[in-house]
């Protein structure tokens, strides 16, 4: 089989064209497998995926908010005990993000405007639960979202609290969705792709027996709140491969039953599992390096 014609002289690159021009290989005759190589890899993402690759600047500026994010999500955490209403989370959260400098990027986000600064998802509650005058009690399983805007720059990153004694099967749950987590981001690098992370985390999952929520999905932030691509969490043939300087989240919800979610009507937005069993995500945001990736919501 023919890989390609020219490799019938095996020259290198840099080597003078088979063609007799003068010219480096490389710069005349070598083969171009798409017309596409021409342009930057930046202009190649945002015109095939509407993929924004960050510079350097827009890198160390969404590094500066995940961070804050990361440190801000730590003291919601430790605060979260039995007792405890959600509300005072959010009034806590509404502290820390001034003294912080940062806008809390849910408030006012979307349609109906989402009306608190962090989501505390507890128990069934898949995702974007609105703080409330519930007050936490022993054996619950709670999941507080924090998502920052420093100079317009954003990060996002969620985590799980245990609130006392938590049967096993919930603990189970709350560690195998953290294994979800950790063990898509260890196989992000540039030309992986990106259904290779959802695939792996729904491996994980089956391991357990768990089903993936699929119809929420991780995605690219950094510019904005929601950007492209989104990264799914279950098996999918999304073939995009990760690039330099993609910034996206990775945010799995894993259920303990069945996978479909079930929207508030009233409010629009508490997402439960249909079968009210629990449900249970993290989530980080991720920066792709030159070989491999870096978390950014950690401090
Ligand atoms: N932080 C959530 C995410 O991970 C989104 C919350 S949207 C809100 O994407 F409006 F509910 F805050
Ligand atoms: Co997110
Ligand atoms: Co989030």
């Amino acid at each position: 089989m023919v890989i390609n014609d020219l490799s019938r002289n095996n020259i290198s690159r840099n080597d003078p064209c088979w063609c007799g021009s003068g010219k480096k290989w490389k710069k005349c005759h070598y083969p171009i497998k798409n017309p596409q190589e021409k342009i930057s890899k930046k202009d190649y993402y945002l015109k095939n995926y509407n993929i924004r690759l960050k510079n350097e600047n827009e890198v160390q500026g969404i590094k500066a908010s995940a961070k804050i994010a990361a440190k801000i999500l730590d003291e919601l955490c430790n605060y979260a005990k039995e007792g405890v209403t959600t509300q005072e989370l959010d009034d806590l959260s509404m502290q820390l993000h001034k003294s912080y400098n940062v806008i809390p990027a849910p408030l006012g986000y979307g349609e109906p405007p989402f009306p608190k600064s962090i989501c505390t998802s507890l128990n069934e509650v898949i995702c974007h639960g609105i703080p409330n005058n519930t007050p936490l009690k022993n054996g619950d399983i709670l999941n507080i979202d924090v998502t920052t805007i420093l100079n317009g720059f954003y990060g996002d990153c969620s985590r799980m609290v245990l609130i006392g004694d938590v049967t096993k099967e919930k603990k189970q749950l709350v560690q195998a969705s953290y294994e979800c987590l950790m063990e898509s981001i260890k196989i992000c690098k540039p030309g992986v792709n990106i259904s290779e992370i959802g695939s792996m985390i729904e491996k994980v999952a089956e391991k357990y027996d768990y089903s993936v929520v699929y119809q929420f999905v991780g995605h690219g932030i950094g510019i904005e709140f929601h950007e492209p691509p989104q990264i799914p969490h279950c098996y999918n043939d999304v073939e995009i491969p990760l690039e330099e300087n993609m910034i996206f989240t990775i945010e799995p919800m894993i259920n303990m039953g069945v996978r479909e979610a079930v929207i508030n009507k009233k409010d629009k937005w508490t997402a439960r599992t249909k079968d009210l069993l629990p449900s249970a995500q993290w989530e980080h945001t991720i920066l792709i390096t030159k070989t491999s990736h870096e978390i950014l919501t950690i401090f």
